[in-house]
């Protein structure tokens, strides 16, 4: 396993390194022409005001000289963190030599193929290159789910997020996504998922995930239920932007078992949680069973090269010749890059690390909620962690407002975090698998700091 000296020579060490407050001048020069020439939908740099000029492992420097702790991570993309220098020579190497080629086969991309097939279950044995994000992955996951079974509708489950194009949007549960842009893709309906701090069922925490996953057998079971047998079920075994939810691995356990006494196909999307994130190589290995469907991205274009897979059970591999086809399906650049960076996570057992610094990370959280009266509940698993924000803790009232000065407050000491959760009230950490240590543990520090602040602004 990679040395902490290592990982620290992979990163900017003196980070958070505040020169001038965020935006600084350049900055703001930059910002400027990004709202004055693009469109009004860009959001990531309202919440971190700040314009990029290059990062180095878990650490990203701004145009102004400012270097930041990065414990977001690309929203997740950047697992062996930026720049990662086997992954740039690979993407290198690469480069010179082809970089597009729609789906007709390369050493590069059967080498990668052959890696993912090496860590998938034996079961899913056939890869298919989508498109170029996670949101054409879930496209192409349904589809083959719709093209086997011959059925149409898809269920899902609340708090969800697989992306945002047509049918991937339908999925996803934030009204603020949904609302407003036309009638979506229809037949998708949603059940609740195993989010043990708001369970609805009334009852004792540790058996909420039973209750959920019924909720699913009785909507299967009842003929009228309203929701005619579905092709599949999609899952996030630990859900991302629904606020970083770890569910009783009983609960994928059970949805396992219920959708195959259903005869219904289960898709696990593990764009956000899977390839080491949350300390196993796929979170749902967690309950030890292995879905029909998986798909994955993010992570898997080594430091960000635009990339989506599925992987599938060759009982479904039915599609005929041309099926379904797309231009960008065949970016050589990100199988290389991909390649490297899964090699290297292997190599140097960096999901077994993600799992032990997260306990670490964990603990720290946990302290910050222990103190604190405006954290209802710090939760995560591996380097995938949530603070969900409240105005009480006994009422549990969502503090979306709360969550967004987090992030504000502590993009301004030099900590990039960001903000998701069912009502907008949590913070989310997914920073890049190889921070070091210290990093880390100075991130979750100066988080509590920016709590106690808000604490202490808000009595
Ligand atoms: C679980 C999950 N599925 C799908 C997507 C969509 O991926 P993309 O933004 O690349 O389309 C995301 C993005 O955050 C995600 O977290």
């Amino acid at each position: 396993m990679i040395d902490e000296k290592t990982l620290a020579g992979l990163s900017w060490p003196e980070a958070p390194k505040i020169l001038v407050e965020p935006p600084g001048p350049k900055s703001r020069e930059i910002l400027k022409k990004q709202a004055d020439w693009e469109s009004s939908a860009v959001s990531y740099s309202r919440g971190m005001p700040m314009a990029i000029a290059r990062g180095k492992g878990a650490t990203i420097e701004d145009a102004d000289g400012n270097i930041y702790i990065d414990m977001f991570g690309g929203a997740g993309v950047m697992a062996v963190g930026h720049a990662h220098p086997e992954v740039l020579e690979a993407a290198h190497r690469q480069i010179d030599k082809a970089t597009h080629t729609l789906d007709i086969p390369s050493e590069t991309r059967e080498e990668l193929v052959e890696t993912l097939r090496g860590l998938l279950p034996a079961e899913l044995s056939r890869i298919f290159f989508g498109g170029p994000t996670g949101s054409d992955a879930v496209e192409q996951a349904l589809k083959l789910a719709k093209w086997n079974t011959g059925r149409n509708g898809i269920i899902a489950f609340e708090g969800g997020y697989h992306g945002m194009t047509g049918a991937s949007l339908a999925l996803t549960t934030d009204s603020g996504h949904r609302d407003g842009v036309g009638q979506l893709v229809p037949d998708v309906h949603f059940v609740p998922y195993d989010y043990t701090y708001r369970q609805p069922f009334g009852c004792p925490d540790t058996e909420s995930d039973l209750y959920a996953a019924a909720w699913l057998d009785r909507v299967l079971s009842d003929s009228h239920s309203g929701i005619s047998k579905p092709a599949a079920v999609i899952i996030e075994a630990i859900q991302g932007e629904g606020g970083s939810i770890v569910p009783n691995p009983r609960f994928l356990r059970n949805i396992r078992e219920i959708t195959r006494r259903h005869d219904v196909l289960l898709i696990c999307d593990e764009i956000q949680c899977g390839l080491g994130r949350t300390g196993k190589m796929f979170a749902f290995e967690y309950s030890g069973i292995v879905p029909d469907i998986v798909t994955m991205s993010k992570a898997l274009g080594g430091v960000g090269f635009p990339i989506s897979a599925i992987a599938y059970r060759e009982s479904l591999n039915t599609w005929p010749a041309g099926k379904t086809i797309g231009t960008f399906r065949g970016n050589m650049v990100a199988f290389a890059a991909g390649n490297a960076a899964l090699k290297f996570m292997v190599r140097e057992e960096i999901p077994a690390r993600a799992a032990a610094l997260g306990e670490k990370v964990l603990s720290g959280l946990k302290e910050i909620e222990k103190k604190s009266s405006i954290v209802g509940e710090a939760r995560g698993i591996g380097l995938m962690m949530g603070i969900e924000m409240v105005k009480d803790k006994k009422t549990k009232e969502p503090a979306p407002e709360y969550a967004k000065k987090v992030r504000s407050y502590a993009h301004r000491k030099g900590v990039m975090i960001e903000v998701g959760g069912h009502h907008n009230n949590v913070a989310r950490l997914l920073p890049p698998l190889v921070i070091p240590e210290e990093l880390a543990l100075k991130g979750v520090a100066i988080i509590g700091e920016v709590i106690e602040q808000i604490e202490r602004e808000a009595t």
